[in-house]
């Protein structure tokens, strides 16, 4: 069975992606901000998923005013990149789960979710940003290390979709993954945010505080952010906070509880507040306990995995 085994929350700013494409991560204001991605990418190293289904939302560049689907799930094989403002990103196409991506696309609608269904798309930084966070600099002749399922929402134009609908497709998309028959190890994207105002009277918004508090209830009472409302996000967040209704949908598709192994917040990079956050599935750290409690195992055995688990987890360390 495939199953969901973590959940990203990052940023995808696309100064980011120019910084990237430009050389310029080791200049002093760069620095910072991919400094707090290093752990990330180690984590990302050791979990080595199969699959990646990412959750963003599309900057004009697949879509426009005159298409807004609120979901959109890409079941193509393959993704190019596209963009705008610096125009397509060098780097390789996205390659998909065409089965996987079917597979949830009649989960989820079967479940009442009514997703549009992409066999072609092109995807820009919102995707590929958080890409290049958690996985690396990819040169564009190579390829990326895992297929990517995208799922694009719609937050640019009003009405989004309420938090408490993306946390509800979250669990949805849970339910899709683990009636996969094959054996995939799944991590799941929220991408977007957080705070930030690129236009009007408060441009340049940043609500530090809020942020925090936002990836708290996300790590500890996710129920409590999916009560939000549009207008909570807009006063508090900035009017492009909004995205960050996306990243209750890879909340949705993790347990209840959760271990946060790593977070990182810094303000500014452009005119956003970055956010950054990793959480584990307990049961995959504690497959000790899971075993225990199928009396494979006996507490003094099933005790010592767990440690050793954890002595094996090199993201323990939470960056702030
Ligand atoms: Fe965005």
């Amino acid at each position: 069975m495939a199953r969901i085994v973590a959940g990203i929350g990052s940023s995808h700013v696309p100064a980011i992606g120019a910084a990237i494409d430009n050389n310029k991560t080791e200049e002093p204001y760069w620095k910072r901000v991919f400094s707090g991605f290093e752990k990330s990418q180690a984590w990302m190293r050791e979990t080595k998923p199969d699959v990646a289904i990412i959750v963003y939302n599309d900057h004009a560049s697949a879509f426009s005013v005159d298409l807004i689907p609120t979901f959109a799930l890409g079941c193509a094989a393959e993704f190019p990149p596209a963009d705008e403002g610096w125009g397509p990103r060098p780097v390789p196409v996205v390659k998909g789960h065409p089965a996987l991506a079917s597979h949830i696309a009649q989960s989820v609608i079967l479940d009442e979710f009514d997703l549009t269904i992409c066999n072609k798309m092109e995807v820009d930084h919102g995707m590929t940003v958080p890409m290049n966070l958690l996985f690396g600099k990819v040169d564009k002749s190579s390829h990326w290390p895992c297929p990517v399922i995208p799922l694009a929402v719609n937050v640019v134009m009003y009405p989004p979709p309420t938090g408490h609908r993306c946390y509800m497709l979250g669990k949805a998309l849970r339910k899709a993954v683990e009636s996969y028959p094959e054996n995939l190890k799944v991590v799941i994207f929220g991408t977007g945010g957080l705070s930030h105002q690129i236009s009007g009277p408060r441009a340049g918004l940043i609500n530090a505080k809020w942020d925090k508090a936002f990836l708290d209830n996300l790590s500890k009472a996710p129920q409590k952010l999916a009560k939000i409302p549009h207008v909570e996000y807009m006063r508090e967040a900035g009017a492009e906070g909004i995205e960050m209704v996306m990243w209750l949908i890879m909340r949705g598709a993790l347990d209840d509880k959760v271990d946060e192994v790593y977070r990182f917040y810094t303000v500014p990079a452009s005119n956003t507040a970055v956010g950054h956050i990793i959480l584990e599935n307990r049961r995959r750290a504690k497959g000790a306990a899971g075993r225990q409690a199928s009396g494979r195992k006996s507490k003094p055995a099933a005790a010592k995995h767990k440690r050793a688990a954890a002595r094996a987890t090199p993201t323990t360390v939470r960056g702030r």
